[in-house]
């Protein structure tokens, strides 16, 4: 059975940037500059790019161009091919826990975001207790906290009461996933990045516009802009700054998910990898830097004032997303029509990663269990609609998925598969791969730099997690917490007994 490849290589860059465009780059970047520093921020930002996301971006392309030359797309097949070593089968297993247990929660909050488009347009969101009161006041965000927490059912209980409208959005973007990916890497995924992708640019560029030619007796938008862009130099030496850049860095191109050596794996044994990359990297920072940083903090500045910007974003991306930005569009002329373009955009950024996310476990099953791709899809989205249940009605559970699989392991995978295949499959080799087929050759200044800074710094990264982050963490455990943590050790082992299995039926052939 010979496997996909992309159609095109505008196809490829468009998914590829598909999969890094996401709700971290409208939501996650411009709080997280916020909280951090403001302008500073992007002093380490930049600086990850280069250490981290560039060299991490070619070794993930290259490693996925290597599996799926010889047939296979996720790591545990892959990083044995490239380090014989019985164990490396079972390491590779974080490339199919990590992602699977993000989308398990990905895709919820990636329905909400349907959801709220769909309530928009139809004119369902609250407005006449928004204009009542004053811009500015908590008074005014409170309709639409309102909303978001009779939406998600999310408070402090420990069970949640999600409404049945959200529930029923759920089952209509699973059943959209299921759809696309169904009809596979060329028929499906890319189809969707040619055509999420530009009317994705074009709504956020709307919006941008939009934003920033805003102005209240609250403030202007530009407030806004100079406030995220105005260095707060005394934070450089912080190294939670530096941190949170690294980890904004690590999330926003979706590095050490697996995600891309999956994607990476339907290319062909010549494809460039170093030049489309790069150009999937830069669209990623392009939505991020600029567009993702021009909308919703400019937005809530324009009409909350900075100081109450500043407030918005410290308290999360969720707010800023479902209660600060629709607050503002209810009291806009043409509201409706913006919202649901504000949440058209997020839905789009949502859906071209979700399917991301998921193609992983797909692979794996079609590659290691030759199962035909309809199987598969349905066997992973079976399992991930019944595991998403947990984040859905356990308390705090989405937190606890995202801090494990989508904080902690993805720096672990990160510096496992650079030292695999920098220092294991041996260094010359890896930068062969790197190169070969390249339209411009990688600068041999990354070479260094992929060899010994990279990994140095993920060792930093995760030292000072391990021991400053991680027992305070570990501190405050409610039942809930460790009824989760004990389902995604369940995972695990449930992933690492497949990939025994799958070890067997091919040797055994
Ligand atoms: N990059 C995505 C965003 O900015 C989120 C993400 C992280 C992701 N890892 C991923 C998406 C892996 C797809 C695959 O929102």
């Amino acid at each position: 059975m010979a496997r996909e490849h992309w159609g095109t290589r505008i196809g490829l860059i468009l998914a590829m940037a598909g999969n890094a465009v996401g709700l971290g780059n409208f939501l996650r970047f411009p709080t997280q500059a916020a909280q951090n520093g403001g302008g500073v921020f992007m002093i380490p930002y930049m600086i990850s790019i280069v250490v981290i996301a560039i060299p991490l971006m070619w070794t993930e392309w290259a490693i996925g161009r290597y599996g799926g030359v010889k047939g296979h797309g996720t790591t545990p097949a892959i990083f044995k091919l490239l380090w014989k070593h019985p164990i490396a089968k079972y390491v590779g297993v974080l490339g199919l826990f990590v992602p699977f247990v993000v989308a398990c929660y990905y895709v919820y909050i990636e329905s909400w975001t349907l959801g709220y488009a769909v309530m928009s347009i139809g004119g369902m969101l609250p407005t006449e207790a928004a204009a009542s009161a004053a811009p500015g006041t908590a008074q005014y965000l409170k309709p639409f906290q309102d909303l978001l927490a009779t939406y998600t059912g999310m408070g402090n209980g420990n069970i949640y009461q999600p409404s049945i409208m959200a529930y029923l959005f759920f089952l209509v973007t699973v059943a959209l996933n299921v759809w696309i990916l169904i009809k596979g890497i060329s028929g499906g995924i890319e189809k969707l990045a040619k055509l999420a992708m530009p009317s994705l640019f074009l709504m956020a560029l709307v919006l941008m516009v939009r934003v920033l030619t805003l102005e209240t007796p609250q403030g202007s938008a530009v407030e806004g802009l100079n406030f995220l862009w105005t260095p707060d130099w005394s934070q450089l030496s912080n190294p939670k700054v530096w941190l949170a850049a690294a980890g904004q860095v690590f999330f926003t191109l979706s590095l050490g998910f697996g995600a891309i050596i999956t994607y990476a794996s339907y290319l062909g044994k010549n494809d460039d990898l170093v030049l489309s990359g790069l150009s999937a990297a830069s669209l990623n920072e392009l939505a991020e830097v600029v567009l993702g940083g021009s909308i919703a903090i400019p937005a809530a500045a324009a009409f909350f004032g900075v100081m109450a910007a500043q407030q918005i974003a410290a308290s999360g991306a969720f707010n800023l997303a479902f209660v600060s930005l629709p607050a503002i569009f209810a009291n806009i002329p043409m509201g409706s029509l913006f919202g649901f373009l504000w949440f058209t955009l997020l839905f789009f950024a949502g859906l071209t990663s979700s399917v991301a996310i998921t193609q992983p476990v797909i692979a794996f099953l079609e590659d290691e269990f030759r199962l035909k791709r309809p199987h598969a899809v349905i066997a992973t989205m079976t399992f991930l609609f019944g595991i998403a249940h947990v984040p859905i009605f356990l308390g705090k559970a989405l937190d606890e998925m995202d801090f494990w699989a989508g904080t902690f392991f993805v720096v672990i995978f990160a510096l496992i598969e650079v030292i695999i295949f920098f220092w294991i499959f041996e260094s010359k080799r890896a930068w062969e791969e790197i190169n070969r087929g390249a339209i411009v050759k990688a600068p041999t200044i990354f070479f260094p730099i992929i060899k010994y800074v990279t990994p140095l710094f993920l060792i930093v990264i995760l030292g000072w997690w391990t021991f400053d982050v991680l027992p305070g963490y570990l501190k405050n455990g409610s039942w809930t917490a460790w009824v989760t943590r004990e389902l995604l050790v369940g995972i695990g082992f449930f992933l690492c007994f497949l990939v025994f299995l799958s070890d067997r039926r091919r040797r055994s052939k």
